[in-house]
């Protein structure tokens, strides 16, 4: 299933909206700035690879968009007008980034694709006059390239995390999973749920318990939808729950995603991660943190300096029920992620490798590699 790609004619963003499933499978095009924030913001794209790969597409549309206006009169000949390009991408970026602060990787491909259009510009700039434009046509398709490749290599990156944590279980295994990081969040097979997909093509069951994850239920909603149309022996939970299975002796091993992951393995995930990893360790569940290299932020020394998103406090007292479930003045405190404390992960999977402690040492190996 496809989540997120370009209009036909590359003037929109098209991607299935999250929001509505399982309910309803329906795709939306978005052409503007506003409506690209918005579809962020409200969950209908989301998942830290899919952000990043949904960001960098908006860029290269509104780039498309940039590059139909014609440049201001005076600037062209003078090198002015590429920077002038540059600088709206830039303000068109910023406002993108500001939609959620915790996902490292929608500030990643933003700045990945305006990095792009510069190397372009220097490499104009190289053949001997300053003042020469690459012009906007051209750093518009730049940065649509620079979109799809980010695009394919998580495709790529997926099937190598699926691979390395696959290496981690075996046939029959019980495997408890927070949120959803399976397809809809990525590319193809996702990240924690990607050994569980390329297990299952490989005729591996497993056992799949997956926490509901309020307050916006992913887990429910997203990741029981995927599994289940995978043919997955999956069993929906509620959070509160998850220390019962463990308990039971149900849960071999718990995989998550991740939305940043600190130069000392201090991870943000989806809230009620660092509850299951704690569960984990009082039980002797190896927890393990599945996702992409594009996640570690190695500019954040630790878990203190990850920015958590807090959210709209209707997501825990009105959002699907169908009367509000607390009085109108009620306090909430609504943080849509928390932080596993290092200590807690007993390794960190991505593309290139399994990272285990020190995650100092093995993520900045990881990350240079
Ligand atoms: O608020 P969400 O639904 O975007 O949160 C998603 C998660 O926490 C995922 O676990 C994470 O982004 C990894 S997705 C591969």
């Amino acid at each position: 299933m496809v989540n997120i790609k370009l209009s036909d004619d590359k003037k929109a963003v098209v991607i299935l909206d999250q929001s509505l499933l399982p309910n309803q499978v329906k795709y939306i095009s978005q052409e503007t700035p506003e409506e690209m924030y918005d579809a962020i913001f409200h969950l209908r794209v989301r998942g830290a690879p899919a952000i990043g790969i949904y960001a960098a597409y908006c860029m290269a549309v509104l780039a498309q968009k940039e590059a139909s206006y014609k440049p201001i009169s005076g600037c062209c000949g003078t090198g002015v007008a590429d920077e002038v390009f540059i600088e709206n991408m830039k303000r068109h970026g910023e406002y993108l980034k500001s939609s959620r602060p915790t996902a490292v990787n929608l500030a990643w491909a933003v700045d990945r694709v305006l990095m792009a259009a510069r190397v372009e510009m220097q490499k104009v700039r190289m053949t001997g006059d300053i003042r020469a434009n690459v012009g906007y046509s051209r750093l518009a398709e730049v940065m649509r390239e620079e979109a799809i490749a980010i695009h394919n290599e998580d495709i790529e990156m997926c099937k190598a995390i699926s691979e390395f944590g696959l290496s981690l279980v075996k046939d029959g295994d019980g495997i408890l999973t927070h949120c959803n990081a399976g397809p809809l969040a990525t590319s193809r097979y996702g990240t924690a749920l990607g050994p569980i997909l390329l297990g299952k093509e490989r005729g591996f069951e497993f056992k799949v318990f997956a926490d509901e994850t309020r307050p916006l239920l992913q887990g429910a909603r997203l990741t029981t939808y995927e599994l289940h149309e995978a043919g997955v022996d999956v069993t929906l939970i509620c959070d509160n729950m998850a220390s019962m299975v463990m308990k039971n002796g149900w849960v071999q091993a718990c995989f998550v995603g991740c939305d940043r992951v600190a130069a000392n393995g201090d991870t943000a995930n989806k809230i009620g991660t660092s509850g299951v990893a704690i569960l984990a360790k009082h039980y002797g569940v190896p927890f393990y943190v599945l996702g992409p290299t594009s996640t570690i932020d190695m500019d954040c020394p630790t878990g203190e300096d990850i920015p958590i998103e807090l959210r709209d406090p209707a997501e825990i007292k009105e959002k699907f029920y169908e009367q509000p479930m607390a009085l109108e003045d009620v306090k909430c405190y609504n943080p849509a992620f928390d932080v596993t404390d290092h200590e807690l992960i007993t390794a960190i999977i991505t593309e290139k490798g399994i990272c285990r402690p020190p995650f100092t040492d093995s993520l900045k190996a990881v990350t240079e590699k």
